[in-house]
């Protein structure tokens, strides 16, 4: 999909083939002409064939009002196009420049607080402002007017991570915008007082004037207005992409637009399932925690998330690091080989294309200290080595491209059920959405189980076991998909707080969890939260932290109760029988072994077979094509070497594997598979 026809190697002109894509950000305005040449020659180097220009351009392509300056960036984009380099040209609207705020600073964004967040940064925009869009749409009509036509131009790149620094603001043009949302949402006035429970304390609107974003308050807000406060601000970054793509799609047709998307651990700003709906391809930056050695564990479940989000089709990594970033407490550089089990992890996981933040390491700048494939000391590094190696392997596995990992597990993921799970006032402050779904993803990668996350309103039919993590809002259309997949035969395990309220962040009655109550056999009347250091046991020795709650059985078995804590004998785990399938219940928070045990317990109830027997720390995924090769991939996270059962080529290696692949330490194999 991202694949540019370009020569395999330098000097091998006469065999065009295809590549996954393989490159990064790139930002010559930083830099004096001469380097360009010197980029552009170790891009050819290192195999770079997909670049993204102009990201952070906005102050030299527009130096004052409807004043452009294109031919620095005509330059670069006809060496890129010499070369035959692929383009990923940014609509350059991420960060306005200081003559617009200084001329307009009623754009600029607004804190909960009342704070004023000025320039000097990046992003410092309003997303509700029309001062702001009017500018960036106009920048992206000229960039579109004069680059449709590029021969290299791959993909367009609307702003940057949107959201990531603007997500809310609370301005008063966000105040209007927010109000015209709501009434277009709710029609009148009785509706949004009737959605947002305002017969509580004294809450209770007469006029939509009088409706204001989520400012700072004096006791708990109202949390239904800050649900819809965070639908409203994904809708409104979400306007302003749609704006830009509709200008590029006016100008420019047929060449696909994306958006980089920041599915990641903290980043819980957009609903990109609703996102995914707009972008042509969706590309996703991911950035891992460096000071977490297991790291590669969240890797492996946003990268699964992401799938989910691009509908299992394949995707791009848009942004990774190829070394240490410069914006966490301690950035720790890559161990040796991560690179590339990094990278083979989201290819494994369905990515057509890695690249990277950024091509060439900044000189000054706040993110002078952030890698670059090409570092301050130049290529004689273990970076560039690691890199061009990366490019080695991209290619010696070009073959999976457009294939799609797909999967017999599914779990549950919903942007909202995270924004109204972790909202005040809740029985528990450790009840931490993206925790139990994570440690369950992880049990599966352990046993060699793959796993697709995907949204709960999805058609789960095909899947032969589902996992409900946490999935404290729950749509009714969602409670009947979940029934729907038990009866015709799934396997189903819901975790604590998941089905406890509806979409506007109402309780269903009648005892909890109430979405999911009859579909489980239980009724619960109570939640019982543990203290902060508390653990309880199990009956089978196992052992949960953070929740317990007074479990009755309605239908259910009891497979487990609490031997101490709150509720002594009481079921902790509970299963039920409904149609051909069966519905289990996790009423605590379990540890790592526990969630290995029930996970495994669920698998075998399920028939789901593992891709394959591997130990934690190496992870396997496949890949299937429509024709029906298939590709094995196995990344080995641990220190000693690993045979994985597999049949067929070692693309990697080059070795044929003959009943077992043989995977070094911190080594990676993709196996074509016989
Ligand atoms: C984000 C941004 C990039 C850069 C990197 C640094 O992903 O999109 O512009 O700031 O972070 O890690």
């Amino acid at each position: 999909m991202f694949s540019t026809t370009a020569q395999r190697s330098r000097g091998d002109a006469d065999s065009p083939s295809r590549r996954l894509a393989f490159g990064g950000d790139y930002n010559p305005e930083q830099w004096p002409r001469e380097v360009w040449d010197e980029d552009v020659r170790l891009m050819l180097e290192a195999g770079v064939d997909l670049v993204t220009v102009g990201v952070f351009s906005w102050a030299h392509l527009e130096v004052a009002p409807g004043d452009y300056r294109f031919d620095w960036l005509d330059d670069v984009l006809d060496r890129l196009t010499r070369a035959g380099i692929g383009v990923d040209l940014a609509t350059a609207t991420a960060s306005p420049p200081p003559w617009l705020t200084s001329l307009h600073p009623e754009i600029l964004p607004v804190t909960r607080e009342g704070t004023v967040l000025w320039p000097g940064g990046r992003q410092a925009f309003c997303p509700s402002s029309p001062v702001y869009r009017e500018h960036a749409v106009a920048l992206c009509r000229k960039m579109a007017e004069r680059y449709a036509g590029l021969d290299s131009l791959r993909l367009w790149h609307v702003g940057n991570e949107l959201g990531c620094h603007n997500a809310l603001c609370f301005c008063d043009t966000s105040a209007a915008a927010f109000r015209g949302w709501l009434r277009e949402r709710y029609g009148d006035l009785d509706e949004l007082n009737r959605v947002w429970g305002t017969a509580f304390w004294s809450q209770r609107y007469t006029d939509f004037e009088q409706v204001l974003p989520p400012r700072q308050v004096t006791a708990v807000p109202n949390p239904t207005r800050e649900l819809d406060f965070r639908r409203f601000s994904s809708d409104e970054l979400l306007a302003n992409y749609v704006a830009e793509r509709d200008v590029l799609r006016e100008l420019s047709p047929g060449v696909p637009v994306t958006t980089n998307f920041m599915v990641m651990q903290n980043s819980k700003e957009m609903d990109y399932f609703r996102w995914a709906e707009e972008v042509d391809v969706v590309s996703n930056d991911h950035y891992l925690m460096a000071e977490d050695p297991e790291g590669y564990t969240e890797l492996a479940f946003s990268a699964d998330l992401t799938r989910g989000v691009a509908r299992g089709r394949p995707w791009l990594l848009m942004e990774t690091s190829p070394g240490a970033v410069n914006w966490q407490p301690r950035n720790i550089a890559r161990r040796p080989g991560e690179l590339l089990r990094s990278a083979m992890q989201h290819v494994g996981r369905g990515a057509d294309g890695i690249l990277f933040f950024q091509w060439r390491a900044s000189a000054a700048g706040a993110e002078k200290f952030h890698a670059g494939l090409l570092p301050h000391a130049g290529t004689d590094t273990r970076t560039w080595r690691e890199s061009v190696e990366l490019r080695r392997v991209l290619d010696a596995v070009a073959e999976i491209e457009g294939s799609v990992a797909r999967n017999r597990v599914a779990i549950l993921f919903d942007w909202h059920a995270w924004w109204a799970s972790e909202l005040d006032s809740h029985p528990s402050t450790d009840v931490r959405y993206r925790d139990v779904p994570k440690v369950l993803h992880r049990s599966l990668t352990d046993a060699g189980v793959g796993v697709d996350v995907v949204h709960p309103d999805s058609d789960l039919t095909g899947y032969d076991l589902v996992l409900v993590p946490t999935l404290y809002t729950v749509t009714d259309t969602a409670a009947d998909r979940l029934r729907e997949a038990v009866e015709g035969g799934a396997t189903a395990l819901v975790t604590y707080f998941s089905g406890i309220v509806d979409e506007h962040d109402h309780i269903r009655l009648g005892g909890y969890p109430g979405a999911y109550r009859d579909l489980l056999g239980i009724r619960v009347g109570e939640f019982l939260p543990l203290r902060a250091d508390e653990a309880v046991e199990l009956s089978n020795g196992w052992r949960g932290t953070v929740w317990a709650e007074d479990l009755q059985l309605t239908g259910a078995e009891s497979l487990a109760t609490y031997v101490d804590g709150p509720a002594p004998g009481v079921p902790a785990v509970t299963r039920h029988a409904v149609g051909r399938g069966s519905a289990w219940y996790a009423a605590t928070r379990l540890d790592r072994d526990a969630s290995d045990a029930l996970v495994a317990r669920l698998v075998e109830a399920s028939g789901v077979e593992p891709l394959a027997g591997v130990r934690p720390g190496v992870e396997v995924t496949r890949r299937h094509a429509d024709d029906g090769r298939s590709w094995l991939f196995v990344v080995n996270h641990t220190d000693a070497g690993v045979d994985v059962e597999a049949r067929g080529l070692d693309l990697v290696s080059g070795r044929s594997a003959d009943g077992v692949v043989t995977v070094d330490a911190g080594g990676v194999a993709v196996v074509r598979e016989a």
